[in-house]
C-alpha cells in the first residue's frame, strides 16, 4: 500500500538596511542598538569581523574603531581580531580564502547564536555569506557593503557565492542576511573606477524597472560623475529599494527560469572570466547592458534612438560599452558561450531579459546570434567615433 506524509512550512525573513554615516563613531549607535535587541541577557554573544584587505589598507584606523566600539558592549564581545582577507573576484577564486573563515569559526567557537560580519566589496561579502551559510548549517550574517556597486545591489540581496572549477558563482546558497548597514563614508577611499562601476546596476535596474528613476540618472549624470555625494547617496538609496522591492515581491530564491535583475548579466559574467577579472563586474554589466540594449533595438522592441540613449549616458558616465578583447572573431563566440553557462546556472529554458521600452524589462528564451555580433558592432563603431573612454589594463 502506498502511504505519504504531508509536510508544508513557510519561514518568513526579515531584515532591514540601513543608510548612516559614521558607523562605528563612538556617537553613533545604530549597530550597537540593532545587537542589543537580539542580546540573550546574561549570555556575551560573539562578532566575528572578516574585512576586505583592500579597504582596510584604505582605512587602517578601522579594526581599532571597531574594537573600541565594542568595548563596553555588555551583551557582544569580538571573537578575535578581525580577519583581513584579500578583497576582490582573488577570494571567491580562492579556495583558502573559504577556509581561512571556516577555520576561525571552529577555533573561535563561533555558534549559531554567534555572528559574522564582513566588510568590504560585492565579491568578501559573497564569500563571508557563503562562509556562514555553509557552517554548522548556517551561521548568522550581517554585511557592512564599502562599494557602490555592493551597496546598491549585491549587499542588499539574499545570494552568496563563490566560483569554483573556473565557474562564476558555482558554489553559493540563498541566505538572507540579518542586517545590511550602507555606511557612505566607506565610499570615499574609492577610486574612481570603481566609484562609476556600481552606478551601472543603478542604470540596469531602471531600464527594467522605472523610467522615473532612469530619467533621474541622465539628468544627475554629471554630478554623479563628479564624485558628488548627495546624488550618489540618493542613487544607491533608490537603487537598494528597487532591489529589494524585487526580492520582495518576486522570486527571492530564484526557483523559476526568469532573473530580471541579470538584464545585460549573461554576457557581463564571461566578460569578467574572459578578462581574468580585469574588467571589474559593474564595468563587464555596462558592456553587458550596452549590448543587450542594442540587441533590443535589432530585434526591433526599442527604437533606435532610445537605445542609443542609453549607450551615450554609459560613455559619459565614462562606463565602457566595447572591450578590445571582442574584436576577434575567437573571443566573440566565447562571450556567446556565456549564454549556455547562464542558462546552466539557472536551469529550465534560457531567459534573457530585454527591454520593451525603457523603463520596462520583457523576458525572452532566444537570442538569435548574428544580431548579438551586429550589437558588438555597432558598439565598436560607437567607440571609434568617440574619444575611448576604456583603456585595456
Ligand atoms: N550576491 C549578489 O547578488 C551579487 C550581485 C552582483 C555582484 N556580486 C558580486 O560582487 C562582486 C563585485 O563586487 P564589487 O564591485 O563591490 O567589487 P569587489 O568586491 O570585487 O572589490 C573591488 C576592489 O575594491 C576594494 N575595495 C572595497 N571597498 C573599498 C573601498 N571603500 N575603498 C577602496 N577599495 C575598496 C577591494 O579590496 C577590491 O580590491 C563580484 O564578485 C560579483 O559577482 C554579487
Ligand atoms: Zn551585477
Amino acid at each position: 500500500m502506498e502511504r505519504s506524509l504531508e509536510q508544508k512550512f513557510t519561514v518568513e525573513y526579515q531584515y532591514n538596511v540601513y543608510f548612516t554615516k559614521g558607523l562605528f563613531s563612538l556617537g553613533n549607535n545604530l549597530f550597537k542598538d540593532f545587537l542589543s535587541k537580539r542580546s540573550n541577557p546574561g549570555f556575551k554573544q560573539k562578532i566575528l569581523f572578516v574585512i576586505d584587505a583592500g579597504f582596510s589598507e584604505k582605512n587602517p584606523e578601522l579594526s581599532n574603531q571597531i574594537r573600541n566600539y565594542f568595548m563596553e558592549s555588555e551583551d557582544f564581545i569580538l571573537a578575535s581580531e578581525p580577519l583581513v582577507i584579500p578583497g576582490g573576484e582573488i577570494c571567491k577564486n580562492d579556495i583558502k580564502c573559504l577556509d581561512s573563515i571556516i577555520q576561525a569559526v571552529d577555533q573561535y567557537g563561533i555558534d549559531r547564536h554567534s555572528y559574522i560580519v564582513g566588510i568590504g566589496g560585492g565579491a568578501i561579502l559573497d564569500l563571508v555569506g557563503f562562509a556562514a551559510t555553509i557552517s554548522h548549517r548556517g551561521i548568522k550574517h550581517i554585511r557592512i557593503p564599502t562599494t557602490v556597486l555592493s551597496q546598491n545591489d549585491s549587499g542588499v540581496g539574499v545570494k552568496n557565492s563563490i566560483n569554483y572549477k573556473g565557474k562564476k558563482n558555482f558554489l553559493g546558497t540563498f541566505a538572507p542576511p540579518q542586517a545590511v548597514f550602507n555606511d557612505f563614508e566607506f565610499l570615499h577611499s574609492l577610486d574612481d573606477r570603481s566609484w562609476i562601476a556600481g552606478v551601472s546596476e543603478a542604470i540596469k535596474v531602471a531600464l527594467i524597472k522605472d523610467i522615473n528613476f532612469y530619467e533621474w540618472i541622465v539628468n544627475n549624470a554629471q554630478k554623479i560623475k563628479t564624485r558628488n555625494s548627495a546624488e550618489m547617496e540618493d542613487l544607491i538609496y533608490r537603487c537598494a529599494d528597487k532591489h529589494l522591492e524585487h526580492i520582495r515581491n518576486g522570486d527571492p530564491f530564484e526557483l523559476g527560469s526568469s532573473r530580471p535583475l541579470d538584464f545585460g548579466h549573461w554576457s557581463a559574467h564571461k566578460l569578467e572570466q574572459m578578462t581574468d577579472f580585469k574588467v571589474l563586474h559593474g564595468e563587464a554589466v555596462s558592456i553587458g547592458i550596452a549590448i543587450d540594449v542594442l540587441y533590443s533595438f535589432l530585434v526591433g522592441k526599442i527604437s533606435e534612438k532610445d537605445a542609443y540613449s542609453v549607450v551615450e549616458l554609459l560613455h559619459q558616465l565614462d562606463l565602457p560599452i566595447y572591450h578590445p578583447m571582442l574584436d576577434t572573431e575567437e573571443a566573440r563566440f566565447i562571450l556567446l558561450s556565456g549564454l549556455l553557462d547562464f542558462q546552466e546556472h539557472l536551469g529550465g529554458k534560457l531567459t534573457i531579459v530585454l527591454l520593451e521600452k525603457l523603463g520596462k524589462g520583457i523576458d525572452v528564451h532566444s537570442l538569435e546570434y548574428p544580431l548579438v555580433l551586429q550589437a558588438i558592432d555597432l558598439l565598436k563603431n560607437f567607440c571609434q567615433n568617440q574619444k575611448p573612454v576604456y583603456e585595456a589594463s
